[in-house]
């Protein structure tokens, strides 16, 4: 059984039909890219997934079980979580605190809570900080643990959002264009990260718009072209998809 099932997945703002019918599943394990021109309705297609938007019409399941209608929170109970197109870090907090948000989501509200009046539940958030150290290193971010968030450059902004929403320990992870406004420097780095990422066995969706970064970590990828699925396949069959190459790769590449 795969991972997550999407089926006739469909939303309407008006009479903007910004995801429409689209079906498709994830196995486990797998790097999953959604590509496609601008407005295609690839944040769109996460929004629904992760809770945000409920579908119009459509199935989503996670494990077989039924999820769409669900809220953000209990997706990410169940082992969903995020990152966003644009940025979505604290400012005032920082590097370590942002990363600490995401175990928070993570664990008991009211527990967290007692954890800053109770000595013995003070110990959970000394874990919970450790624990997000831990994930700094792990996205290259080591330097810049006590960092304001507002002090850091934007490259190292995208890789904590990572960082945050690996604290929520997730089984799936949807990363929207990780990749977006770096350098070719910076995009490498993101690229071995996800790849990382991967390693550790969270399954990942991408939206990305960098080809080489996709056709590079992708087992399989879904094209979306006006809210509709134009292509799904491995990065060989889409390359040479003549649906594809005209509605998007020949304007692109
Ligand atoms: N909350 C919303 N209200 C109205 N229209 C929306 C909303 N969210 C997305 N859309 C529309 O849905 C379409 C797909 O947008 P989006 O999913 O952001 O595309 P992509 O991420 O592929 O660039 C666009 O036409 C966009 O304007
Ligand atoms: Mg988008």
């Amino acid at each position: 059984m795969a991972l997550l099932e999407v089926k006739d997945l469909s939303i309407h703002f008006g009479g903007v039909k910004a995801v429409q019918n689209v079906s498709f599943s994830i196995d486990a394990g797998i790097v999953y890219s959604v590509i496609g021109p601008n407005g295609a309705g690839k944040t769109t297609l996460f929004n629904l997934i992760t809770g945000v938007y409920k579908p119009t019409t459509g199935e989503i399941r996670l494990d077989g079980e039924a999820i769409h209608g669900k809220s953000p929170n209990e997706l990410a109970e169940r082992g969903m979580a995020r990152t966003f197109q644009n940025l979505q870090i604290c400012m005032n907090m920082t590097a370590v605190e942002n990363v600490m948000v995401g175990a928070h989501l993570r664990l008991d509200r009211n527990l967290f809570k007692a954890a800053f009046r109770l000595p013995a539940l003070r110990r959970r958030d000394a874990e919970v900080r450790e624990e997000a150290i831990q994930l700094m290193q792990f996205v290259g971010l080591e330097a810049y643990v006590n960092e304001r968030a507002d002090a850091m450059p934007y490259g190292a902004l995208k890789r904590l959002e990572i960082a945050r929403a690996l604290a929520m320990k997730p089984r799936i992870i949807f990363l929207d264009e990780p990749a977006a406004g770096l350098n070719p420097k910076e995009t490498i780095e993101v690229d071995h990260l996800v790849r990382k990422v991967a390693d550790a066995g969270i399954t990942v969706v991408l939206v990305e718009h960098d080809m080489k970064m996709v056709m590079n970590l992708s087992d399989r990828i879904l094209v979306l072209d006006y809210g509709k699925k134009l292509a799904e396949g491995t990065g060989e069959e889409i390359r040479n998809n003549p649906d594809v190459i005209a509605a998007y790769l020949g304007t692109h590449a």
